[in-house]
């Protein structure tokens, strides 16, 4: 037994920030952006913390799945950085929604959503759990460098949860990682000890992106190829992709070097740009949400991101 998803729910920060806006703060333009990048706008955290949005998503998707906190028996959430060090992001859920399970975190940047599925993919098929909440968060704006177009112009902020409940649907999933700090890193920036004898560096996210783009479109295609094979199916038989949204040009070419028809490929990178973890459930909800996905669909789901890590499940759906 793995699971099935039985409800989806999103939440993004009110305040949406259009190109113009960033070509105020850094040498840029919505051109530049739109045609290397393909977004237009990305929602920012001002009023919200990402707690708030954590429980607002969670409710979301709970209200979707007509289930109730306390029938949940696991909240995973998948964040870069919680509210706190301690508590964990996912006890703080567990906290506000009102929920009496266990929690804890997971972090593997953006393909954090698919290595939370596998995760509980493994406490279902030991029987553990009957319902899980997944929350996948990231509030990149606090530990992005404002003053480095090269990275500003690409980040969002957002999230969405997904509530998993016992079934089958889960047809295959494989999670890597590449050890590697040249590509993406976030530093910790404070440290607190008077005997510690290693320089402070800022907090805020450093990236090759040339060589991340490389990694992103390889990591793409060989995922979903990898995925598709391991279910048994053929990527003529898949009805919908829902990719990492980082970049449209990573998705225009991965989805050359694959046999899925372009416009089977879910994309809403235009409105949100890379909002790391959060990124693929955002979509997913959306295309739930929008009538996009209908009961029996063959979903693939693929990520890639800091660590270097990727993540590419195939799920049916099987919500009316
Ligand atoms: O979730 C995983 C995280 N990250 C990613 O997936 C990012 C993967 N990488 C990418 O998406 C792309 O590499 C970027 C969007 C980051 C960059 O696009 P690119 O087409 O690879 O541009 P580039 O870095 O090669 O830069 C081209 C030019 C440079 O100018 P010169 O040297 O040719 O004069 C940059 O300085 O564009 C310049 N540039 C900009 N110009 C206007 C870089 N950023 C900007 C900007 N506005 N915001």
């Amino acid at each position: 037994m793995s699971f099935t998803i039985i409800g989806t729910g999103k939440a993004v920060p009110e305040y949406v920030m259009p190109n113009d806006e960033l070509s105020t703060m850094v040498e840029t333009n919505d051109e530049w952006i739109r045609t290397r990048t393909g977004i237009e706008k990305r929602h920012i955290c001002k009023s919200e913390t990402i707690t708030q949005l954590c429980v607002e998503a969670a409710n979301n998707a709970l209200e979707n799945a007509g289930v109730k906190p306390e029938e949940l028996d696991l909240i995973i959430c998948s964040t870069m950085r919680g509210e706190n060090i301690t508590p964990s992001q996912g006890c703080m859920i567990q906290k506000e929604i009102g929920a009496a399970c266990a929690a804890f975190d997971v972090n593997a940047a953006c393909s954090g959503f698919i290595y939370a599925l596998d995760i509980a993919a493994g406490f279902f098929a030991r029987k553990a759990v009957k319902k899980v909440l997944i929350v996948s968060m990231d509030n990149l704006s606090n530990i992005i460098d404002w003053t480095d177009r090269s990275t500003c112009v690409l980040f969002g902020d957002g999230g969405a949860a997904a509530v998993l409940g016992e079934g089958d649907d889960l047809l295959s999933i494989h999670i890597t990682a590449v050890g590697n700090d040249d590509a993406i890193r976030i530093p910790h920036g404070t440290n607190s000890s008077p005997f510690y004898e290693h320089e402070e560096e800022r907090a805020v996210l450093h990236m090759a992106g040339n060589d991340v783009y490389k990694f992103a479109t390889a990591a793409m295609a060989n995922g979903i190829k990898k995925a598709v094979a391991d279910a048994g199916l053929q990527q003529s038989d898949i009805d919908c992709v829902i990719p990492h949204q980082a970049n449209i040009r990573i998705i225009n070419t991965a989805a050359k070097n694959l046999d899925i028809p372009r416009e089977k490929f879910f994309c809403n990178v235009q409105n949100y740009g890379n909002t790391s973890s959060g990124s693929v459930p955002i979509a997913l909800d959306e295309a739930n949400r929008t009538g996009v996905l209908k009961k029996g669909d063959l979903i693939a789901m693929c990520a890639f991101g800091g660590g270097l890590t990727t993540g590419s499940c195939v799920i049916r759906w099987n919500k009316d």
